[in-house]
């Protein structure tokens, strides 16, 4: 996209993000009229430590959902000046929709400060490119307004203000999984995080799907998994997240969207949207913590593009798991614990959407996982995978794993109905 800046800044970790080109598509484009004025200040908002879905009123009017009395509604000139003008130095990452800049806030009032006091927050910018977007945002809004849980980001508020649509979170200082598995030159994550993130982000879609008014996440990934300083796993981006089916219906029908590689087979095939989607691709993004690789990387042989097509043949296999696992952890996992999230990640991602574990049973499985008796990392088979995944004997020379060729990250489907449907995603699954 290359629409922010040239350069990046560090959050906590030495980071440059990479820039990510592409939207969603087939979004609204008609910007509703808005009963709120923009720019309201508003204060005095708290956020209540987790909610209960049961509460949640849907649908809401755009009025309603942008006066959540948990979000101050910002002013443009006070996010300006909160992160320097949009500087790129200010600039922490960009997706398809536009950039995220870091900025400071006063912790009481909520007004802009001076760089380096009060609380530090994560400003997204949405490209003002004729409301495109407008929609997501606004569910994101509707979601994150009401939704407050351990495991999902903070909203702390919004701008909305003629072209411009801004949401400001929480700052996440390790900022996102995707950065640690796949940046170029990250500190590989050692097992015990690996695990940890798993279970923080498996927390928050348990959260989501566990109540009987259900939330479909839809846009389970590494990208929007954002870390704390303590590696606690936050989901952000509810802009596609909906509504579970009610009464006896197992899915809704709608837009096939979501993210190239991660999602569920069944959703793309017929516009089918259940909970078990975000199964299948909480079991994709299992994957990439065991072998360190994209959910799609085309910079791979033709058979290693696709993570679940290459690795599937190993998963159930303890003997031969180690050939997909991924090298950067030096051999430093325990083989049973591999092994059970290799099975887990298997249950998963399985074509039929009713055979795929409820998130409870996933979450359940995982928080086993931390018990020391699957914790004890055996010597591993000194081996380096080649790229046909026959392994062959480690050469001293080549004890380091050489860094990873930078590659495209998991691109944006197409909606229903786009002219690219059907050739793109034959690619896909
Ligand atoms: N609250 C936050 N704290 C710290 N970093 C953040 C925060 N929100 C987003 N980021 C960083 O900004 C990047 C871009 O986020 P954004 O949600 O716009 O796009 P994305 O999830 O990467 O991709 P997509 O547009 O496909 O959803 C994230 O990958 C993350 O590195
Ligand atoms: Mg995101």
């Amino acid at each position: 996209m290359g629409n922010c800046m040239d350069t990046v800044q560090q959050v906590d970790i030495n980071t440059t993000y990479p820039s990510k080109g592409g939207s969603r598509t087939n979004l609204s484009s008609n910007p509703s009229t808005s009963t709120t004025k923009s720019g309201s200040a508003r204060t005095n908002f708290t956020l209540p430590s987790s909610t209960n879905l049961s509460e949640l009123p849907t649908p809401r009017t755009e009025g309603q959902i942008l006066s959540s009395p948990n979000l101050k509604a910002f002013l443009f000139g006070d996010l300006k000046n909160a992160t320097k003008n949009f500087r790129p130095d200010s600039l922490i990452g960009e997706g398809g929709f536009g950039c995220v800049y870091k900025g400071w806030i006063d912790e009481q009032t909520l007004a802009p400060s001076k760089p380096g006091t009060g609380m530090v927050v994560a400003v997204k910018k949405l490209k003002p490119e004729g409301f495109q977007g407008h929609k997501e945002w606004l569910t994101e809004v509707d979601y994150l307004g009401q939704l407050h849980h351990p495991n999902l980001v903070k909203l702390i508020g919004y701008c909305y203000d003629g072209d411009n649509r801004l949401l400001v979170y929480e700052l996440m200082p390790k900022g996102s999984l995707e950065n640690h598995l796949f940046r170029r030159g990250a500190d590989p994550l050692p097992w015990g995080i690996r695990l940890k993130v798993a279970i923080g982000a498996a927390r928050g879609l348990s959260f989501l799907h566990d109540d009987e008014n259900q939330v479909i996440y839809r846009d389970f990934k590494a990208s929007n998994i954002l870390l704390d300083s303590e590696f606690n796993a936050k989901l952000s981006d509810f802009g596609l997240a909906k509504a579970g089916p009610t009464g006896d219906r197992t899915h809704v029908s709608t837009q096939v969207m979501g993210t190239r590689g991660y999602a569920a087979p069944e959703y793309i095939a017929t516009g089918r949207l259940s909970i078990k989607a975000d199964v299948y691709s909480f079991g994709v993004v299992l994957l990439e913590l065991l072998t360190g690789r994209r959910a799609l990387d085309r910079s791979k042989p033709a058979t290693e593009q696709n993570l679940v097509d290459w690795t599937k043949p190993y998963l159930g296999d303890k003997r031969r798991l180690y050939r997909v696992m991924d090298m950067k952890l030096g051999g430093q996992y325990p083989k049973k614990g591999a092994h059970a999230v290799a099975g887990l990640a298997l249950q998963c991602i399985r074509p039929e959407a009713k055979l795929r574990p409820q998130m409870s049973e996933v979450l359940e499985k995982l928080e086993e996982l931390q018990d020391p008796k699957y914790n004890v990392t055996a010597p591993q088979v000194d081996t380096q995978r080649t790229s046909s995944g026959v392994s062959v004997p480690r050469s001293p020379m080549k004890a380091q794993p050489s860094p990873r060729r930078p590659s495209a990250s998991a691109s944006p489907l197409p909606a229903v109905g786009s002219p690219l449907l059907a050739s793109r995603t034959a690619q896909v699954h």
